[in-house]
C-alpha cells in the first residue's frame, strides 16, 4: 500500500469517527448546591465513558442565560439539547427553534409547562412525593404542638412548588404542626444561613420545633444559624431536608441535622441512553422516566457517609 492510499484511509476513519461523535449542549441551572456540582460531575464524567463530546452551560441560576445557552447550542447543530430548567414557565420559545431546527430537547430534574411535543422526554424524581416523605418524618416524630421554619427553593421552580405542596398536604391533616415562617433561600448554603438568622430574630427561638429546608446547602446553613444563637440544631430545633448530599450525611452523623430525602444525582446514564437510543431511530421514548430516592436518618447516617463521601 502506498503513502498516498494510506493518507486516504486515514482520512476515511477519521472522518467517519466524525460522524459517529455525538455532540449535546447541556444547559444547567448553575452551582447552587453540592447535589447540582454531583449531577454536573456525573453528565460529564458519563459523557466522557461514552465518548460523547459535552458542550456544557452553568447559567447560574439565570434562566435568560439558559435560553442563550440553548439558542448557542441550537447555531452550533448539535445533536441533542438538554435542559435542567431554572423556572418552569418560558420555555416555549425557544423549544420551537430547536424543533424547528430537529434537534430533540431532553428535560432534566425540575419541570417546565410546555406543550409535551415539544420535548422528547423528561427525566426527573417526583417532587411532590419528597416533600410528603418530608412530612410524614416529622407527623411520625412530633406528636405535641410543633412551630415549623420553611426554606424555600428557588421561586417558581419545580423544586420549590411541588416540595412545598407535598410538605403541605400531610401538616394540613396534622393540628399540632404550623408552619409559622417561609421564605426562599434560593437553594444556597449562605442565603439558608441568612434567612435562618432573621427568622431567629422574628421568632422566640425557643418556640421554634423544627426547620424544613427545601434542600440540604439550605438546611446546613440554617444549623450554622442555630448553632450560633446557642442552640443545638438536631435537637432543640429539628431538621429536615431534601438531597442527600455527604456534608448532610455527616451533619446527621453529627446529630447536628434528623432527616433528609434522598434525590438522585445520577442522570448521566439514563439520559445518554435516551440520546443514543433516539438518534439510533428508535421512538419509543416514555414522556417522563422518573427517579427514586430513599428516606434517610441519624440511624444510618455515618455508614452512609463513609460511603458516599470516597
Ligand atoms: O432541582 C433540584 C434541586 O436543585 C436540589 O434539591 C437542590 O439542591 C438544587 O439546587
Amino acid at each position: 500500500m502506498n503513502i498516498k492510499t494510506l493518507a486516504m484511509m486515514s482520512l476515511l476513519l477519521l472522518s467517519q469517527n466524525a460522524m459517529a461523535e455525538i455532540v449535546v449542549g447541556f444547559a444547567q441551572v448553575g452551582s447552587e448546591s453540592g447535589w447540582r456540582t454531583n449531577f454536573s460531575n456525573d453528565m460529564r464524567e458519563e459523557a466522557k465513558r461514552r465518548g460523547i463530546t459535552l458542550k456544557f452551560a452553568d447559567s447560574q441560576q439565570q434562566q435568560a442565560n439558559q435560553i442563550r445557552a440553548v439558542r448557542t447550542f441550537i447555531a452550533m447543530r448539535v445533536d441533542a439539547i438538554v435542559i435542567a430548567p431554572v423556572v418552569e414557565t418560558g420555555w416555549t420559545p425557544i423549544l420551537r427553534q430547536a424543533q424547528r431546527s430537529d434537534i430533540p430537547v431532553i428535560i432534566l430534574d425540575r419541570n417546565i409547562r410546555a406543550d409535551e411535543d415539544l420535548y422528547l422526554t423528561r427525566i426527573a424524581s417526583d417532587f411532590v412525593e419528597e416533600g410528603v416523605k418530608a412530612a410524614q418524618w416529622l407527623v411520625e416524630n412530633e406528636q405535641d404542638e410543633c412551630r415549623v421554619v420553611e426554606l424555600q427553593g428557588t421561586v417558581g421552580s419545580t423544586a420549590a412548588i411541588d416540595r412545598g405542596t407535598g410538605f403541605n398536604s400531610v401538616i394540613n391533616k396534622h393540628d399540632n404542626i404550623t408552619i409559622v415562617r417561609s421564605q426562599t433561600a434560593e437553594f444556597t448554603r449562605n442565603r439558608g444561613k441568612e434567612v435562618m438568622e432573621s427568622f431567629l430574630r422574628a421568632e422566640d427561638p425557643n418556640s421554634i420545633c423544627a426547620l424544613w429546608a427545601h434542600n440540604d446547602e439550605m438546611a446546613l446553613g440554617a444549623i450554622q444559624a442555630i448553632k450560633e444563637s446557642g442552640l443545638a440544631p438536631g435537637e432543640d430545633i429539628k431538621v429536615i431536608s431534601v438531597d442527600g448530599i455527604p456534608d448532610y450525611f455527616l451533619a446527621m452523623a453529627n446529630g447536628l441535622a434528623n432527616v433528609t430525602v434522598e434525590l438522585d444525582p445520577h442522570l448521566g446514564a439514563p439520559t445518554y441512553d435516551v440520546i443514543q437510543r433516539y438518534l439510533k431511530g428508535d421512538t419509543d421514548i416514555p414522556k417522563l422516566i422518573r427517579t427514586t430516592g430513599d428516606v434517610y436518618t441519624q440511624a444510618t447516617a455515618a455508614e452512609e457517609y463513609q460511603k458516599r463521601s470516597q
